[in-house]
């Protein structure tokens, strides 16, 4: 655990991270895109450790969008040697999950993962699933449009097979077929890297969150940067519509 940890009076329940600027990292530098990715992973890991220890009960990472799949060839390759190594290595995975207790959650699309990867999330989903003191989300071959589509066609079936009436639907019914069913929404997302926009990242969960955005390069993002997030928070008045 992190000594001298900040105390927080307001703090998020649940925080969300858009990981952008690795490519960009590892351009400044001279360095192959891969290296970025690599250092990100590294930082990933230390911000997730910093938030469950200064109290942050819920992240949600995004690692792979459903649209990476369209970067060249040897990058993907990389990114899914990078995800099958954080998970298979204990030095590096996200925990040490007894200590903290995270639970690890994987929210995506499953087909079309490396198989070797994918016996890897489902046993870190399964040797953590007993932990509920803090849960960690890794958004990999996720789409939030993809994720709303998902749920449609579930309740479309339901619909069919005349186990749902369309008048019974409600937010709540969509928001049980997502991947995140259960969990409280987002309070805040934060986008290192300058870029402003949201890029397909929790659609629907992240209709009342606050945005935090930073030119700080994702590989760059520290503990400092994570303190500024809840404080700034803290500062936000969140309204709901209401006033
Ligand atoms: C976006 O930066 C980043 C990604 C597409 C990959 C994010 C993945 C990691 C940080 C690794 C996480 C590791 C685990 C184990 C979950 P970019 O490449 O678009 O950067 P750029 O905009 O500067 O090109």
């Amino acid at each position: 655990m992190n000594g001298n940890l900040p105390h927080f009076d307001v703090l998020p329940t649940h925080i969300g991270f858009i990981m952008d600027g690795n490519g960009r990292w590892a351009k400044r530098r001279g360095l192959p895109r891969g290296e970025g990715h690599k250092e990100g992973a590294k930082v990933f890991k230390k911000i997730g450790e910093y938030c469950a220890d200064v109290g942050i009960r819920y992240m949600t990472f995004y690692a792979f969008s459903t649209e990476n799949w369209h970067r060249p060839r040897q990058e993907v390759a990389g990114l899914m040697e990078l995800f099958t190594e954080y998970l298979s290595d204990g030095e590096l995975r996200l925990g040490d999950n007894e200590t903290r207790q995270m639970r690890l959650h994987f929210i995506g699309r499953r087909d079309g993962l490396p198989a070797e990867l994918l016996e890897l999330i489902e046993r870190a989903e399964r040797k953590t699933a007993m932990y509920d003191r803090v849960h960690v989300n890794i958004a990999l071959n996720y789409g939030g449009r993809d994720e709303i589509v998902h749920a449609v066609q579930q309740i479309a079936a339901q619909v069919a097979d005349g186990s749902l009436a369309p008048a019974d639907i409600t937010e709540q019914t969509v928001a049980d077929r997502l991947y995140t069913a259960g969990q409280p929404d987002p309070d805040i997302i934060v986008r290192p890297s300058g870029e402003l926009r949201l890029s397909n990242f929790l659609t629907w969960q992240s209709a009342y969150s606050e945005l935090w955005f930073s030119d700080v390069l994702w590989p760059d993002f520290t503990e400092q940067d994570v303190n500024r997030v809840i404080e700034d928070y803290a500062k936000r008045s969140r309204r709901f519509g209401g006033v």
